[in-house]
């Protein structure tokens, strides 16, 4: 947990200590001094606005980053134009790069307008050296670049900004060290993500993510328990376990041997389960090769963890997975799948899903409808093969055709949808938990919360229920959301 206490006692009058996170607390309180008189000379409140793409896992790094900015004097705000614009960016498809370079675009007329205005950026895609370069050429008003393994240095990378007024770029290749007790800002003071691992070794052969998030390290046990314990008395019932393989925990740790106290992703829930006060858990993301039988059994053994898997099929065939580097058959998926649903028969399942990787055949693309139409996701992210730089599958031949692509990617969320809208409308008339997580955007008589399975539920309520977990009857289903009442 974040420790005010040692940051107060740092002195920044003397020199930067060398540990951290001592280090960072340094120039933080150095960049807030700075902070005060930039707010003098602006003469308005200095905001921030960090703009998350991606996955949960850039969404944690973003409440790192905001804690950080905020206790130095940025206050958030909903405008996509700031004192400091912060893109955490993501690069896993590159639809994801387009979006960041048309948002830079647009903010470079405000800086023309606001020169003490400063654009930062990070996260994946800052990882990659071609769009670095890129940055550097043709981009001269970022005045600060930094990547996925350095986010903890931001105060000492900020302050070399401020003090030396040029841009600072800062890209790690390969994590150092992993620093504890950072601040975080929570979005729901309720429930939040938690880091229990860094980085990926399995190299799918068409991700990008273990180039830009290095490899694997497992967080010391007792620090993650420490961790939820600490936001557990700050309020937090539900926490969500993050990892790109959280089925690999403990195998890979930071300086190499796996300590004695390390211990494997089943045990580490068996003991999340007995914190006090704590409500529910949920993890991400499983990769079916490693999902063992003592997960499933702790699983189904401990209360608190919701009815939710999350398994990434990516491919129903064969012959694909193989291509694609995943290390199961569709015969071990269905079979797995069988093994979950045998201890756990109420159990949601929901996939991620790629059409149109490299030499994929209408008969290869019928296997994976097949899985859908055997497994029966409660819903799928489904996404169209995107061609990633230095990644095996870009060099593949038989690269599939935009328009048959585009044709399968139809069909499949047409099939998708039309499960996922069944198996909603099965739970009507039933009475379900329900964790009250914001006010309805749409309309303001509306509360908005998830079942333990993850789907969303919509009902009548007001602000006091937030963070609350209420039984709801479910009244009409909506495709993949719910209308309820609460009782
Ligand atoms: N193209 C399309 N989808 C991809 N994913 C990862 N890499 C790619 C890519 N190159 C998807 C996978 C993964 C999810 C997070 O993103 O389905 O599970
Ligand atoms: Fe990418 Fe595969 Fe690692 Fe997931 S498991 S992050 S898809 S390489």
């Amino acid at each position: 947990m974040f420790d005010f206490a040692r940051l107060e006692a740092v002195n920044i009058n003397q020199e930067a200590p060398e540990e951290n996170p001592e280090r960072q607390y340094y120039f933080m309180k150095k960049c807030r001094e700075w902070a005060k008189e930039e707010e003098m000379r602006a003469g308005h409140p200095l905001t921030m606005s960090v703009q998350t793409l991606g996955c949960q896992m850039n969404a944690k790094d973003s409440e790192k980053i905001t804690a950080i900015l905020e206790y130095i004097g940025y206050r958030e705000t909903e405008e996509p134009v700031a004192d400091f614009v912060l893109y955490n960016t993501c690069t896993v498809r590159e639809n994801a790069n387009l979006k960041i370079y048309g948002r830079l675009g647009y903010l470079k007329n405000h800086k023309k307008a606001n020169p003490s205005m400063r654009i930062a950026l990070c996260g994946c895609m800052m990882q990659e050296e071609d769009e670095v370069e890129r940055i550097r050429k043709s981009y001269p008003f970022v005045d600060l670049v930094f990547g996925t393994h350095n986010i903890y240095k931001l105060p000492e990378l900020f302050y070399s900004q401020i003090q030396s007024g040029r841009r600072v770029i800062d890209v790690w290749k390969e994590a150092e060290e992993i620093v504890e007790d950072l601040p975080g800002k929570r979005k729901y003071p309720f429930k939040t993500g938690i880091n229990i691992m860094f980085g990926c070794n399995n190299f799918c052969s068409y991700c990008i993510v273990p180039y830009v998030r290095g490899r694997e390290r497992s967080r010391e046990p007792q620090d993650i328990l420490e961790e939820i314990r600490g936001l557990v008395a700050d309020g937090v019932t539900e926490v969500m376990l993050l990892g790109q393989n959280v089925n690999s925990y403990g195998k890979v740790v930071t300086k190499g041997q796996v300590p004695e106290s390390m211990m494997s992703f089943a045990e580490l829930l068996r003991e999340v389960n007995t914190i006090q006060g704590l409500k529910r858990i949920r993890f991400m993301t499983s990769h079916p090769k490693d999902l063992s039988q003592d997960l499933i059994d702790a699983m189904s053994e401990c209360d608190k963890v919701c009815t939710h898997l999350h398994l990434p099929l990516q491919s129903g065939s064969s012959a694909i997975l193989e291509k694609m580097n995943r290390h199961y058959t569709k015969e071990q998926y269905l079979d797995l799948v069988a093994r979950i649903r045998k201890k756990m028969p109420d159990i949601s399942l929901t996939t991620d899903i790629i059409v149109g990787f490299p030499g994929e055949t209408e008969a290869d693309f019928e296997e994976t409808l097949d899985v859908v139409r055997r497994v029966r996701y409660n819903s799928a992210y489904t996404f169209i093969y995107s061609k990633r730089s230095g990644t095996p599958a870009a060099a593949m031949e038989n690269q599939v055709p935009a328009e048959v692509v585009k044709e399968r990617f139809h069909r499949l969320l047409e099939t998708v949808q039309q499960i996922s809208s069944e198996i909603t409308a099965e739970k009507v008339g039933s009475i379900a938990d329900v964790m009250i997580e914001e006010m309805n955007e749409q309309d303001s008589s509306l509360v908005t919360g998830r079942l333990s399975n993850n789907d969303v539920v919509h009902c009548k309520g007001d602000k006091s229920l937030i963070g609350k977990i209420v039984s709801v009857k479910l009244t009409e289903s909506k495709g993949f959301y719910y209308f309820g009442e609460i009782v």
